[in-house]
C-alpha cells in the first residue's frame, strides 16, 4: 500500500474520525494534543469542524478566529497567518471558524483536492512532531482529504448498539477509499468511550469490541475512557490532561490513551526534543 507523502517528513498526522456525532472525537483529540505536548512533543491541533470545538478549547480568547483552514486552502492564506499559538507552549491550532461549513463545496471543485491539506501541513512539517486533526461527523469532501493527508486514523466510538453499528460503516467507508488509493493511514486504533460500568448494554458493546479485535484483528485501544458528567465541567473550565479541573478518572484515562498512541507509534518521550 502506498504511503502519505507526510510519512517520509517524519510528521505524524493524526486524524480523529467518526461520522456518528458525539462520540468524543473533540474531547479525545483535545486530550491527546495534551498528552503529546506534555511527553515533550510539538502539537498542531487543526480544528476542521466548524463547531469549532477543539478551538474553543485552546484559543485564548472566545472570539471567533479571523481565519480557517478554509482560507489556507481556497484563498492560499499561509499556514504560519492562520496558526495561532495557545496558554500552552508546545501546542499551537488552526482554528476552526463556522464559515469552515463551506469548504466541502469549495473542494468539490478543486484540483488535486486530496493533496490539498497535504501541502498545506507541509509548510509547518518542521515545526512540529505530531498535527491532530478534529474532524466534523460527516463522510464528506472535507474529512476525506483530511483523512488523505493523515498518517493514522483514530477512531472513538461510545459504548452503545448505534455506535458500533456506525463504527461497522464507518469502517466499510473508510476502506474503500483506502481500496481506492485516496487514503493510505491504517487505523491505528478504535477509542471506547461514554463507557458505564453500570449499564450492561456498555458491557455487551465492549465485549463485541474486544471479541473482534481477538478473533478479527480489529485494532482496539485497551484505554477505556469511562462516562464521567464531569466532563462537561471540563469544557467550561477549558482543562485538558493533567490539569486541576480535570476529573480524576478522565485525566487517567486520556494519560493512559496518550501512552498507549506513543507505544503504538515506537515513540517515547525520550523522542522528545524537550520535557
Ligand atoms: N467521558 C465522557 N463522559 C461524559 N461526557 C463526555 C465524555 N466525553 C465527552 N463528553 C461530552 O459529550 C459531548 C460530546 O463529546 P465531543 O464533543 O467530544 O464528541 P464529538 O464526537 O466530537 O461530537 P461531534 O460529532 O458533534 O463533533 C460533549 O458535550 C462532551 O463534553
Ligand atoms: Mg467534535
Amino acid at each position: 500500500m502506498p504511503e502519505s507523502p507526510l510519512y517520509r517528513s517524519g510528521v505524524e498526522v493524526l486524524a480523529f474520525a467518526n461520522h456518528k456525532g458525539g462520540v468524543a472525537k473533540t474531547t479525545s483529540c483535545v486530550h491527546l494534543a495534551g498528552a503529546l505536548s506534555r511527553a515533550g512533543y510539538r502539537v498542531l491541533v487543526i480544528d476542521a469542524d466548524p463547531q469549532a470545538q477543539a478551538s474553543y478549547y485552546f484559543a485564548e480568547t472566545d472570539e471567533e478566529a479571523d481565519a480557517d483552514l478554509q482560507d489556507v486552502l481556497v484563498r492560499r492564506t499561509p499556514m504560519d497567518k492562520v496558526i495561532t499559538s495557545t496558554r500552552y507552549q508546545h501546542i499551537d491550532l488552526l482554528p476552526a471558524t463556522l464559515a469552515l461549513a463551506e469548504l466541502d463545496m469549495d473542494l468539490v471543485t478543486a484540483a488535486k483536492r486530496e493533496e490539498q491539506v497535504t501541502r498545506a501541513i507541509r509548510q509547518v512539517e518542521d515545526r512540529y512532531d505530531f498535527v491532530v486533526i478534529d474532524l466534523p461527523p460527516a463522510l464528506s469532501v472535507t474529512v476525506t482529504c483530511c483523512l488523505a493527508a493523515s498518517t493514522r486514523v483514530l477512531i472513538p466510538v461510545g459504548t452503545t448498539v448505534w455506535a458500533l453499528r456506525s463504527l461497522g460503516s464507518f469502517l466499510g467507508w473508510s476502506s474503500r477509499l483506502r481500496q481506492a488509493e485516496i487514503i493510505t493511514a491504517p487505523v491505528l486504533g478504535i477509542l471506547p468511550t461514554f463507557y458505564d460500568s453500570r449499564n450492561s448494554i456498555d458491557a455487551e458493546v465492549l465485549s463485541v469490541l474486544r471479541r473482534r479485535r481477538d478473533e478479527d484483528g480489529m485494532p482496539l485501544f485497551d484505554t477505556v475512557v469511562p462516562k464521567r458528567t464531569a466532563a462537561e465541567g471540563q469544557v467550561r473550565e477549558h482543562a485538558i490532561v493533567g490539569e486541576v479541573g480535570m476529573h480524576p478518572d478522565l485525566n487517567r484515562a486520556y494519560l493512559a490513551f496518550g501512552d498507549e498512541v506513543l507505544e503504538r507509534l515506537g515513540r517515547t518521550t525520550r523522542d522528545a526534543d524537550h520535557g
